[in-house]
């Protein structure tokens, strides 16, 4: 019986372990973690984290072929693939602070694979890393130990949080990089061979390892730039009255442009983007390639430039100041069908609108008040560390109620804002909202998910994303 043990049980470590669990059932899955708490979640009836379908493939084939466990070294030293799965978080001190990936935790388990292994073994990059980090995996493998042979390949995983389930089991496709040794080549197959359970063969990708590598790093860093583009688009509707949504949907029809990831937003955000992008740039400048890194920044500018440009839009309408206000958020996770809360949008508009001093009601179906509280406090890049060693939760901001509803988030505030695009927010009984705010009310759409006409026939000063502009709007100047 082949046996896999991925090492980091994450958004990423524990999705694609249960799927290929489930497809393969003559393989033995562990995943593994140093965070107690996060695998004893794995094993209870609440995971630790909420994702669509998730839940039923995990109880599927938990104690049959899918363990989830903290004794790392014994489940690595009996595997034949170690897939690792660990934090890649961004430098925050020394050389590359603020763009170039930490790799304290791949290279910690890296070191430890060579302590425990008493036999051959595919180590599997899965985690998003920078270009080369599989030589130096290499490296640490076989100068620390004799005997033992490894294979490094380098298999990126493209799913998307909120549809993970979906993406695993029907993948555009499935990128496995290798050394182009005969030895290269057998555990390309090898890794091939566990795909091949349900994925059809011409999915299947097969490279090198340097370009497996890049390409997730290419893949992230286009998708964000088709919404930075579409972003920077939106900016230039609001100053010419066009609508962003009527001109996505033109340049979409464009089969050379296709449809899909042209949704204008208060922001990007997640795990990979920035961080992937950041480290796109980084590799660039190290390979002189100035000119590369500075378009691929601007991706990163943009994204900024929206979310501050949403902030502005707020407090210039409210009269230049938002000070002992109450406002409404709706949403707080990076995207919906998620509780992920990395890099989201919501956590610089939060800190923007407390920067002018206003109240926040903040609502989420699926965050928890802790995170909330955690993200509003915690420094840049602090939150891509494991769980037990990121910042203790603070005391709770009296500037932040955070509520389990959206008309209590609404109730006696001044303005809303959409900041997620939760199914449920689509339904919200509007007029109820309307009765029981301050007047003006406003609503901030930052997701383009409202029929802005009938929230104006209601009596509310909206502003959606990149829509033409309430004349109240047009009156107040928003500067970036
Ligand atoms: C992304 C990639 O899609 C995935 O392939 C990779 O493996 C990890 O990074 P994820 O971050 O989970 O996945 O979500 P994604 O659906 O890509 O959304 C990222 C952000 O872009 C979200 O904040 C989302 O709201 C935003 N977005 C997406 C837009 O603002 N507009 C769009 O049209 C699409
Ligand atoms: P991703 O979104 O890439 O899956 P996560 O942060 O959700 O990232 O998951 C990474 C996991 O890796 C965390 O649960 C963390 O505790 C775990 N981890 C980090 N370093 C190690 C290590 N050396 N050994 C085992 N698990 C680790």
């Amino acid at each position: 019986m082949v046996k896999i043990c991925c090492i980091g049980a994450g958004y990423v470590g524990g999705p694609t372990m249960a799927v290929i669990a489930l497809k393969c059932p003559k393989i033995e899955v562990a995943v593994v973690d140093i965070s107690v708490s996060r695998i004893a979640a794995w094993n209870g009836d609440q995971l630790p984290i909420y994702e669509p379908g998730l839940e039923d493939v995990v109880k599927q084939c938990r104690g049959r072929n899918l363990f989830f466990s903290t004794d790392i070294e014994n489940h690595v030293a009996e595997a034949d693939i170690v897939f690792v799965s660990v934090n890649t978080p961004t430098k925050t001190q020394g050389l590359g602070a603020g763009k170039a990936a930490d790799l304290t935790y791949w290279e910690s388990a890296a070191r430890m694979i060579a302590d425990v292994s008493k036999s051959n073994k595919i180590v599997v990059e899965k985690s998003t890393v920078p270009v080369k980090t599989a030589e130096a995996i290499e490296k640490i493998l076989t100068h620390n130990s004799r005997e033992i042979k490894y294979q490094i390949l380098s298999n990126p995983e493209f799913l998307a949080e909120g549809t993970a389930i979906q993406d695993l089991f029907n993948p555009d496709r499935v990128l496995i990089g290798g050394r182009e040794t005969p030895e290269g080549q057998k555990a390309i197959q090898a890794l091939k061979d566990v795909y091949a359970h349900w994925v059809p063969e011409d999915r299947i990708i097969t490279t090198n390892l340097w370009s497996a590598e890049l390409s997730k790093l290419a893949a992230n860093a286009f998708l964000a730039q088709r919404i930075s583009s579409v972003n920077a688009m939106s900016a230039l509707c609001e100053a010419t009255g066009a609508d962003v949504t009527q001109v996505s949907h033109a340049i979409g029809k464009d089969t050379r442009i296709g449809p899909r990831f042209l949704n204008s937003s208060v922001g990007f955000g997640g795990s990979c983007f920035q961080k992937d992008i950041l480290n796109l740039v980084y590799i660039c400048e190290c390979n002189g390639l100035t000119e590369v890194a500075n378009y691929w920044k601007q991706v990163i500018k943009v994204n900024d430039y929206q979310k501050n440009r949403f902030v502005n839009r707020i407090v210039s309408s409210m009269f230049n100041t938002v000070s002992g206000k109450k406002i409404a958020i709706l949403g707080f996770a990076f995207k919906k069908d998620t509780g992920d809360t990395r890099e989201t949008p919501a956590i610089d508009v939060c800190k923007g609108l407390l920067g002018d001093k206003a109240k926040l009601s903040i609502y989420d179906p699926q965050v928890t008040e802790d995170q909330i509280q955690r993200d509003l406090s915690m420094k840049k890049f602090d939150w891509d560390h494991p769980i037990h060693l990121q910042p203790m939760s603070p005391p709770a901001s009296k500037q932040v109620n955070v509520v389990w509803d959206a008309y209590q988030a609404a109730k006696d505030a001044h303005g809303v804002c959409i900041l997620t695009e939760w199914d449920e927010f689509k339904t919200l009984d509007y007029q109820k909202i309307f009765d029981n705010m301050r007047k003006p009310a406003y609503i901030f759409d930052g997701r383009n998910i409202l029929d802005v006409a009938k929230l104006r026939e209601i009596g509310f000063i909206v502003y959606s994303i990149g829509k033409p502009l309430d004349p109240w709007h047009k009156d107040t100047l928003a500067v970036a």
